[in-house]
């Protein structure tokens, strides 16, 4: 079917199902396998904290088989044994740790310990710490701390807020930015378009939505592509007088303005204005973009962010890549429910390849 992207097993024409696989993708192939090629370079190890997910383990095999990651299963063993073995999947060999039963006490306290030392002065005790590496999503952040793997792939189960909380104590945000953010890459018959914050901030404050307009301008950067950065809202450059979300995006357009000169971006503009360029042009022949369509929206809050790119994904006019999560100082990627296998192979790669570019420490 089409939702799941990964032909019934087993997988007999393994080059046959590729073709098929890369037709389907469309216009979205070379965005898309760029991806994939760049994280076959240098394969990292990835831990998935859903192994006994059906899906996800589909998604493994194809990453494992395409030498894109070196996979590690958290799960009940005798589970993910018996899937692999129901689904003839080839992860004959794959590791996979069981959080309750195959971890040793050593570390078990080796990871509290590294817990503990982060959050004993916001509250933590060593006994909640030790307790916590229960949970797969403590788990598995702590292991890509620690170095016992290079990236973590959660969330497929479970609310976003209750993964993303274990990974921003344990790996936190980056130097450079006091945000994490975000963001999702739409394939479209004009490009791909980026769009942030779709998953992090609820109400950003004029400096969050600089943050975040940062972080997506680098991460576009990453695919070769120029960003061209509009600040959306429901007014048009200063039309709105009143309090509320586009004086916010105002304020932020002016501080990147002042701060980061070269950047291409401007607003507050609606969303038309955005994505026609010439339209744009005629009626603000003063903006920064010139007369070119952005290609990266940034919304004013996180409601209109997740509702768009999910009306986008439902009426099928885009193929979606994300959610991407920006700023954090170590790949953790937190899946939306429900993604296809290939939603999950793909941000596998982009896991792979965000590891490819962490400092060695
Ligand atoms: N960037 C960086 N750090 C942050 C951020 C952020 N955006 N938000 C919180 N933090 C930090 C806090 O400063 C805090 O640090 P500290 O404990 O070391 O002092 C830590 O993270 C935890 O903060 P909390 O106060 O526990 O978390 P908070 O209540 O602020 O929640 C969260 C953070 C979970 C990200 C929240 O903003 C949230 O729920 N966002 C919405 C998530 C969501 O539902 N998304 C939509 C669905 S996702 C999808 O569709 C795929």
């Amino acid at each position: 079917a089409m939702d799941t992207g990964v032909a019934q097993n087993p997988i007999k024409n393994w080059t046959a199902y590729k073709q098929e696989l890369s037709n389907r993708m469309g216009i979205s192939g070379k965005q898309v396998m760029s991806i994939r090629n760049k994280a076959r370079q240098n394969p990292k190890r990835v831990v998935f904290a859903e192994g006994n997910d059906f899906k996800i383990l589909k998604a493994v095999q194809y990453v494992t088989r395409e030498k894109i990651a070196h996979p590690i299963l958290l799960g009940n063993e005798e589970k993910i044994r018996m899937l692999i073995k129901e689904n003839q999947l080839e992860l004959g060999n794959v590791e996979i740790i069981d959080i309750f039963r195959t971890v040793t006490e050593d570390k078990r306290h080796k990871l509290a310990k590294t817990l503990y030392e982060k959050r004993k002065r916001k509250g933590m005790t060593y006994d909640e710490a030790l307790e916590n590496t229960y949970n797969r999503d403590y788990f598995g952040a702590l292991m890509v701390e620690t170095g016992e793997a290079d990236a973590f792939i959660s969330g497929f189960s479970r609310k976003y807020a209750d993964t993303i909380r274990p990974a921003l104590q344990v790996i936190g945000v980056k130097e450079d930015c006091n945000h994490i953010a975000g963001m999702y890459m739409m394939i479209t018959k004009q490009g791909p378009i980026f769009l942030a914050d779709t998953t992090v901030n609820m109400n950003p404050s004029s400096q969050t939505l600089v943050d975040t307009t940062l972080l997506t301008a680098r991460e576009v950067k990453r695919f070769n592509i120029e960003p061209k950065i509009a600040l959306l809202s429901y007014s048009n450059f200063g039309a709105f007088k009143g309090l509320g979300s586009p004086v916010r995006v105002k304020e932020a357009v002016q501080i990147l303005h002042e701060k980061h000169p070269d950047l291409m971006v401007d607003g507050e503009m609606q969303a038309n204005y955005a994505l026609n360029g010439k339209l744009r042009y005629k009626r603000y022949p003063f903006n920064k973009l010139g007369d070119h369509d952005a290609n990266t929206l940034i919304f004013p809050n996180l409601s209109s962010g997740n509702i768009t790119y999910k009306v986008l994904q439902s009426i099928g006019t885009a193929e979606a890549i994300g959610p991407i999560l920006m700023g954090m100082k170590k790949p953790i990627h937190i899946l939306q429910r429900d993604s296809s296998v290939r939603e999950i192979i793909n941000m596998v790669a982009i896991a792979v390849v965000d590891a490819q570019s962490v400092p060695e420490e």
